[in-house]
């Protein structure tokens, strides 16, 4: 098999001038044929000046090339598309599958051995790892860390948690504009991704628990030397992969370790995004996730880890603490722990290396979890067909088993729109509707799910609502909140049934969702809608692509030609 600079030769119809051609044209970089010789790892570049969140990747990126080098193969640099959460319009959600196609066709289209993927910021680790695994070349995955936690007035603060939780403070009138502004300049005090367990942190442990990266590397902060040492080892790892040629991502990600890392999911309080992610990622291999059968984990795996939104802690006293490492140690038989990494452990031997740090409290024992149940619930009944998802440890358990009257939004314009207005009527007890937000209908699917309190609601001291939609939810937020509504409104879901004053009822026990009104009547409202039609937005480009190809959340969101299986 052809390796190094031989492979994926350009066609010009005679294979030795294509490799002279190419010789010839890197040799204007003035690398030896020493150099060029050796076993390649590429290795992906997401630094962009509009993602702070990846700010640390250069530095990462000259560890990772160190560690190559020392052992003895080439680093190529090259890049890829770079998505930041806060910078994405519509969404991130909506680049995330163009991400993971563009890292997967440069992996093939380049010649190298093994690959280094560096991301971190919410979509770039699924996108990666989804290019990984439909590329199948052995790759190494590095989160790029978390940021270390902000201070104000004597109080931890972390993105976004606390952003959502000092807004609606503001919103209700309790901080002022000042005290606003001097928050703004505090809640993110380096680069790395949100320290929180947000989506990117429920992520970064969700590679670590699948096998993909090296231990520890989910929760080492962006900007501690250990983050660069662990890059540099890493380096070494993938190296290694280069000349053994293996193990490839399809070897790493089996039944088992999709379950180990639905356990992790559940037990750190993982992000509602997460799942998503996980979805569309096992749908590039032969597995899939079954959101009954994570449903029923997650019944078994308690909350053991002590972070934000759903505890008190931020990433880096999970990380002090010992880790993913640790937790698996604590999650004990609930984990296979003959499940192999990248580096050849399994690991049963990467959990016997976990550190014992007495007196810590961010990971718990199963003897004292934080939520006896897993972070995530999935919901069924005639509003959620195909299943919806609350995230449980996050909300208040009075509202878990709740019946309120619908007030509906008819999209996040309208719902921004009118949310506010002194004449919406609307109370405490009664249940937020959000429709048109789902994967099609927004587009991208939203973080929209977490409907803020009504102003004159929140000014009263309300501070959660039952609220619901096909919208998804930042894992960073907290509140009693049903989001990934399937089939979404958008493709006529029965979300787009509901009416004001509907009587809708959650049961998280029972693991339902419901509206109460009769099927005739159902019936009569869904022979009113009116025909899907082509929206304006998706008549050309990939606007045009995602529209036509884009899944429904219980299938992760991918397009629907880019599963294993095609179309
Ligand atoms: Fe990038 Fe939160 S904004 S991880």
């Amino acid at each position: 098999m052809a390796e190094g600079l031989r492979k994926g030769l350009t066609s010009y119809g005679d294979a030795g001038f294509s490799l002279f051609l190419r010789k010839a044209f890197i040799k204007a970089m003035g690398y030896s044929d020493d150099a060029l010789n050796r076993p390649i790892v590429g290795i992906t570049n997401t630094y962009s000046d509009y993602n702070p969140c990846h700010g640390n990747v250069p530095q990462i990126i000259e560890a990772v090339k160190r560690g190559v080098m020392l052992s003895g193969a080439m680093p190529f640099v090259f890049p890829t598309i770079s998505i930041a959460e806060s910078f994405a319009h519509p969404t991130s959600m909506y680049l995330r599958n163009l991400m993971a196609m563009d890292t997967e066709e440069m992996i093939r289209a380049q010649p190298m051995d093994s690959v280094v993927v560096i991301g971190g910021c919410d979509k770039t680790l699924p996108a990666q790892i989804m290019a990984a695994l439909s590329a199948d070349l052995p790759t190494v995955v590095i989160p790029v860390g978390p940021m270390v936690v902000g201070h104000h007035k004597g109080e931890v603060l972390g993105a976004c948690t606390d952003c959502r939780r000092l807004w609606g403070k503001y919103r209700a009138g309790e901080i002022d504009d000042v005290e606003i502004e001097a928050v703004n300049g505090r809640l993110a005090p380096s680069v790395g991704t949100c320290m929180v367990m947000g989506t990117a942190s429920t992520m970064a442990c969700v590679t670590e628990a699948l096998g993909l990266s090296l231990p520890m590397s989910a929760t080492i902060p962006a900007p501690h030397a250990e983050r660069f040492r662990s890059a540099e080892a890493s380096g070494r790892v993938a190296a290694a992969m280069a000349k053994s040629k293996g193990p490839k991502p399809s070897e790493i990600l089996t039944p088992s370790s999709f379950r180990n890392a639905q356990i992790v999911m559940q037990a750190i309080g993982g992000s509602t995004n997460g799942l998503i992610h996980l979805t569309a990622i096992a749908n590039r291999s032969p597995h899939k996730i079954d959101l009954q059968a994570f449903d029923k984990l997650g019944r078994e795996v308690p909350v053991l880890v002590d972070l934000k939104p759903s505890g008190e802690h931020y990433m880096e006293h999970f990380h002090h603490a010992g880790g993913v490492p640790k937790l698996m140690a604590q999650l004990g038989d609930l984990i296979d722990l003959d499940a192999k990494t990248i580096t050849g452990q399994t690991l049963r031997e990467v959990v016997e290396d976990a550190e014992d740090v007495p007196g810590q409290d961010a990971i718990r024992p199963r003897t004292n979890p934080i939520k006896s149940e897993g972070a995530m619930a999935i919901l069924h009944g005639n509003l959620a067909p195909r299943g919806a998802v609350i995230k449980q440890s996050a909300a208040s358990p009075k509202l878990l088993q709740h019946t309120g009257r619908a007030v509906v939004f008819e999209s996040v314009e309208d719902m921004t729109l009118r949310v506010d207005d002194p004449a919406l009527d609307v109370s405490a007890d009664d249940v937020l509707v959000l429709r048109n937000a789902g994967p099609k209908g927004a587009p991208g699917m939203p973080e929209a799910g977490y409907l803020p309190i009504p102003k004159k609601l929140a000014r009263t001291g309300v501070k959660d609502m039952v609220r619901i939609s096909d919208a998804r939810m930042s894992g960073t937020a907290f509140g009693t909140i049903v989001l990934h509504i399937t089939p979404e409104s958008a493709v006529g879901g029965p979300l787009a049934l509901v009416r004001n004053g509907d009587m809708i009822r959650l049961d998280v026990a029972r693991r339902s969702i419901d509206l109460l009104v009769d099927a005739a009547e159902l019936e009569k409202r869904r022979a009113a809608l009116a025909p899907a039609m082509t929206p304006g937005w998706a008549k050309r480009g990939y606007a045009h692509l995602f529209n036509e190809t884009i899944l429904q959340a219980d299938e992760g969101c991918d397009f629907d030609f880019m599963r294993a299986k095609g179309k």
